[in-house]
């Protein structure tokens, strides 16, 4: 009946988010006043893609033949450089490192599923995820499991990492684990150093078990109250013991989601290990896009090392996470105040509000104009994508409609 091989026959095509977006936009381009927090791209409070200005004039001036050529397939010397200095800074880890370049962090992620799990294999991450991850999981062949994201203490819950890590390092014999902070997505959590010791804890006791590979999604990197200094200076001594990987994006940290600039970063202090590493990426690279955008790499190496544009870079993005940081402050303001459960939330796209049927509370929403993302038990709300205005409209219509679902 069908010439699909018979697992990818009920593939579903759509993606959520962006199906909910679609509506949320019809409705307000028929002239209804509508608040669309689904949307995981930064807007400004017009409702326009925030754009960094030097990044866009950057690209503009990226010469025909750098953009037209095929880029290195492990991506332009010049840009693997950069990326690890953005990362690592002045840290002698930066030595340890090796960088390949990816189409986005989603790139990266997919080549750390493809090396570092066995077909069948388990990836672990916390309960509350990004949903792509079980997609590039299930599209590679490969499964995924959880822990607990959060304890009884509203903290994460390391305890069920530990235990769960466990478990699939007897089933399997490695393990691959995906945590992403600052500003996780979709919950807006950051972890705080406690947490970070934590989880070095479990990753060093289990490690006797058999081999971990931790990956640090640092998509929203730029945008978390701290740097990653906290995450970094935990996580970076285990590297040897683990293998400790980075997914860099330049999606969030440029304003360039349609760019797919990104990079997965390796940090390992034996040169041996790093060279088959890389071999080993590189590798997959050719197997699966070849090579990134040229143009874009070129742009955002430059960004990043000409010292003029690095410093205007960070001022216009100094002003648009600013303004991310006055929706978030009014936020933490009004939904404290309507006694809406959350987690903690200091910085980041994204907020996540706990509550019965989500799904059902989202649909009522939107008769009041109000567009979430629900999953079970909880309802994201994207504040990259709400004006600083509406954001006491939007706590308000969640807070009366999670009140008439209890009361109903
Ligand atoms: C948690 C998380 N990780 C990684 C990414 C990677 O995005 P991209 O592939 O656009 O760089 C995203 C994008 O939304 C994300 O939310």
């Amino acid at each position: 009946v069908t010439f699909l091989i018979p697992s990818h026959t009920a593939r579903p095509s759509d993606d959520p988010i962006f199906a909910l977006n679609t509506e949320a936009r019809a409705r307000r381009d028929a002239g209804q006043d509508v608040i669309n927090a689904t949307v995981g791209a930064l807007l400004d409070d017009e409702g326009k893609l925030a754009v960094l200005g030097s990044v866009a004039q950057t690209l503009k001036e990226i010469p025909a033949d750098v953009s037209a050529r095929y880029a290195p397939l492990a991506g332009p010397p010049d840009f693997l450089r950069a990326v690890i200095d953005d990362l690592l800074g002045g840290r002698p880890e930066a030595a340890q490192a090796l960088a390949v370049a990816t189409p986005g962090g989603s790139g990266a992620l997919r080549l750390a599923i493809a090396n570092f799990l066995e077909h069948q294999q388990t990836l672990l991450t916390s309960s509350y995820y990004w949903g792509p991850y079980k997609t590039l999981a299930d599209e590679a062949d490969r499964h995924l499991s959880t822990f607990r994201m959060f304890g009884e203490d509203g903290r994460l819950d390391t305890a069920d990492l530990g235990r769960k890590l466990h478990s699939v390092l007897e089933a399997q014999g490695r393990a691959l684990v995906f945590l992403n902070s600052p500003c996780h997505n979709p919950t807006g959590y950051s972890f705080d150093n406690e947490e970070w010791d934590r989880v070095v804890d479990v990753i060093l006791r289990e490690s006797v078990r058999g081999k971990i590979t931790v990956v640090i999604d640092v998509a929203y990197a730029r945008y978390g109250a701290t740097g990653l200094d906290g995450c970094l200076d935990r996580i970076l001594p285990l590297a040897g013991k683990a293998m400790v990987l980075f997914a860099w994006s330049a999606s969030k940290t440029f304003t360039e989601y349609g760019l797919r600039v990104g990079a997965l970063v390796a940090v390992h202090p034996d040169p041996d290990v790093r060279r088959r590493v890389a071999s080993a990426l590189v590798f997959s690279c050719r197997g699966t896009w070849s090579n990134c955008n040229s143009g874009g790499l070129a742009a955002i190496a430059r960004v990043m090392t000409d010292p003029e544009l690095r410093a205007r870079v960070a001022s216009e993005r100094g002003a648009l996470k600013a303004l991310l940081d006055r929706r978030v402050a009014r936020w933490n303001e009004l939904a404290s105040a309507a006694k809406l459960s959350y987690p903690r939330y200091s910085g980041g796209f994204f907020t996540m509000v706990f509550c019965d049927d989500a799904f059902g509370v989202a649909e009522r929403l939107k008769a009041d104009g109000v567009f979430v993302v629900p999953q079970n038990g909880a309802l994201r709300v994207a504040l990259c994508s709400v004006a600083e205005r509406d954001v006491p409209r939007l706590v308000e219509s969640i807070a009366k409609q999670i009140a008439a679902t209890s009361a109903g």
